[in-house]
């Protein structure tokens, strides 16, 4: 597919930065002229997967976010979140709705639900040790969508 704009930020995995992300997406995805529906599950997704960076690649320590946003042909919208953290070693595990590596924070172990909810697709590739890469993606339609 055509790229036709793209942006990549980095930034650390200071919780703050996790509305910064929501921002960025926001303003990026704008271009593709959303639905206010549309722009908010975007955004959710979006700082879900930040969150997971922060909670839990990174847990009691710091390191770099990556957040690459792209405009491809046909109005579709592909983000990629990246973190050098320390990986996932049972991606299947890891995204089935209510696991949480977790429970004593009281986290839902929905995050990932709520990604593949919101977009029309999210793939997760994760070496222990290495990090995480969150690659998901969305057709915007038209405003019309709005009700
Ligand atoms: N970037 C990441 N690096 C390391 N582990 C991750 C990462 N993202 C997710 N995980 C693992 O996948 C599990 C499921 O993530 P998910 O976001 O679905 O739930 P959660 O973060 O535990 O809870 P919630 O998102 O509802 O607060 C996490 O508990 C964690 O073990
Ligand atoms: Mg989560």
């Amino acid at each position: 597919m055509k790229i036709l704009n793209e942006i990549k930020i980095s930034f650390p995995s200071n919780s703050r930065n996790e509305s910064l992300a929501r921002s960025v997406i926001s303003s990026f995805a704008a271009q593709l002229d959303p639905s206010v529906s549309e722009i908010g599950e975007i955004k959710t997704a979006v700082s879900e997967a930040v969150t997971n960076c922060i909670v839990h690649a990174y847990r009691g320590t710091h390191g770099k976010i990556e957040l690459l946003a792209r405009h491809l042909d046909g109005n579709v919208l592909y983000i990629k979140i990246r973190d050098n953290g320390c990986g996932i070693s049972d991606i299947k595990q890891a995204m089935e709705p209510l696991y949480t590596s977790a429970p004593e924070e009281e986290r839902a172990g929905l995050g990932f639900a709520v990604m593949e909810s919101f977009m029309d697709k999210v793939s997760v590739r994760s070496t222990c040790d290495k990090g995480t890469t969150v690659i998901m993606k969305r057709k915007i339609l038209s405003k019309q969508s709005d009700t």
